[in-house]
């Protein structure tokens, strides 16, 4: 139908609807440039050729923003069908006078899927994708997209830049060249990605729409460009995005560690490299444990100078899941330790460091806690200095922005930690608090990496090393 009416699409939107149907679709691109009215436009179109063979599905991760779209679905098809057009308030769905149905849901965890057992929907459209801070519910939706023989299945995801899933849709499908197919290595669908912008959207008032954005982006200017331009790749608006700086805060790996040596008990302030872990732990989720240099203002093994106090990252190990940075392998503690142990002998270090609170709670099993688990199978783990979330993460900013300055301690990171390069330059803020991350998305290596921030240097352990 609206193939018949082109004027009513965007240019974009008009081509977009000449991408083969047998390529699902990612729409990336900006606020306001016109995805979801596409989203609309490809259902109508697919209702039309179908009828009540065409079963579409379009989810939101919130509920209000399931209301959202419902009243932009009912103005959409009330301008095509009129009163013709039906709609169950109760169960958000649409039915067109040709039979085929709209419906609209809430998928915000894994429970939600029971209403989805043994249905079929022959499109389904996750639409706000960025919402989802791992692909694991978006990837389950689509074990729903069936369809009678003769009609045409297709999966369509719609985001902005900046949310929780900003990661995963980046490593997926946000910087694929626009109009180019290719096949997603992760679900092994054939893609095409289209990223347009709110200047290609003519149907609304563009400077207004620009204004106001930004207006709406008081406290995060950043945020509010990446929104405006579409900007996937230069990460504005996320966390760290001000102070992480690719030429300041990556070193090349080091070949080997600077030796430690004892203290000397004359000298205001630690003498020597101190090498300690930091882990932040996860079954489900994944485990990120840090090798941390703390430097005594040295040159390290890559002749560069290290002002005191700085901290460097010098080898990663994770069990993160390949596909998804947010989703652990599910290795068990002795398992866990045993790659942990490996890693420390690759350097010839001992196993023991910093790590988050919760591993010492006594879990009430006869193993006790999971450090005294891990103590058993010979990684020594202590609680991470107290201090506040904030303060952590402000710690952590400061090291970052301070790194590259000949006088100041800062933070460094190598190019081997690759989970942290992945998600911490990208990791969002979190929306109710933008002064916090938002701990829906992969944070566990910038978890790990605050740990070995706030540093073991004033516990009473390690205090003993640098003052005897
Ligand atoms: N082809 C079109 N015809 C009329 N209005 C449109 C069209 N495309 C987009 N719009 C309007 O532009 C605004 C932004 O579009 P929307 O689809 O919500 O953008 P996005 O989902 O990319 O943020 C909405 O008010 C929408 O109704
Ligand atoms: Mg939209």
């Amino acid at each position: 139908m609206s193939e018949q009416r082109p004027d009513q699409l965007s240019r974009w939107q008009a081509q977009a609807m000449g991408v083969p149907e047998q390529f699902d679709l990612f729409l990336g691109g900006s606020r306001g440039s016109g995805k979801t009215h596409l989203l609309c436009a490809l259902f109508l179109r697919h209702a039309e050729q179908h009828g009540e063979r065409a079963r579409c599905l379009v989810v939101r991760k919130s509920f209000p923003g399931l209301m959202d779209l419902e009243a932009e679905m009912k103005a959409f098809f009330g301008a095509v069908y009129g009163t013709a057009l039906r709609f169950d308030g109760q169960k958000h769905r649409f039915t067109l006078p040709n039979g085929a149905t709209v419906q609209l849901d809430q998928l915000e965890r894994e429970a939600d899927f029971q209403k989805y057992q043994g249905k079929s929907f022959s499109h389904i459209a996750v639409d706000e994708a960025g919402q989802y801070s791992s692909p694991a519910l978006v990837d389950r939706l689509r074990s729903s997209l069936r369809a009678p023989a003769g009609v045409p299945t297709r999966f369509i995801m719609a985001a902005n830049p900046g949310g929780a899933g900003h990661a995963w849709l980046v490593r997926r499908h946000a910087l694929k060249e626009s109009w180019q197919p290719y096949t997603d290595a992760a679900s092994g669908f054939d893609f095409v990605t289209i990223n347009a912008t709110y200047l290609d959207n003519e149907f609304i008032d563009r400077e207004r729409y620009a204004k106001n954005l930004i207006a709406s982006c008081a406290t995060d200017p950043e945020l509010g460009k990446a929104w405006l331009n579409g900007d996937w790749s230069i990460l504005r608006g996320a966390y760290f995005s001000s102070v992480i700086d690719e030429t300041r805060n990556m070193i090349e790996p080091w070949a080997c560690l600077p030796r430690e040596e004892p203290e000397d008990p004359w000298a205001d302030g630690p003498t020597s490299w101190r090498f300690f872990l930091a882990h932040d732990f996860g079954v489900s989720a994944p485990s990120v444990t840090y090798i941390c240099a703390l430097s005594p203002g040295a040159e390290g093994p890559d002749d560069y100078f290290y002002p005191r106090g700085s901290i460097i990252l010098i080898d990663e190990e994770t069990t993160t899941h390949p596909d998804d940075l947010n989703q652990g392998l599910g290795l068990t503690v002795p398992d866990q330790a045993d790659r942990i142990t490996r890693m420390c002998k690759r350097w010839g270090v001992q196993p023991r460091g910093v790590a988050d609170d919760a591993i010492f709670n006594k879990t009430g099993s006869q193993s006790g806690s999971i450090a005294d688990e891990f103590q058993k199978a010979g990684v020594y783990f202590h609680r991470a200095k107290k201090g506040s979330r904030l303060g952590g993460w402000e710690t952590m900013r400061r090291l970052l922005a301070d790194a590259g300055k000949p006088d100041m301690p800062g933070l460094y990171v190598s190019r081997k930690c690759q989970v942290w390069w992945q998600t911490v330059p990208a990791l969002p803020r979190d929306p109710r608090n933008p002064e916090d991350v938002d701990s829906t998305a992969a944070d566990h290596a910038a978890d790990a990496c605050r740990y070995g921030c706030l540093g073991n240097h004033d516990h009473p352990r390690i205090k003993v090393q640098f003052t005897m």
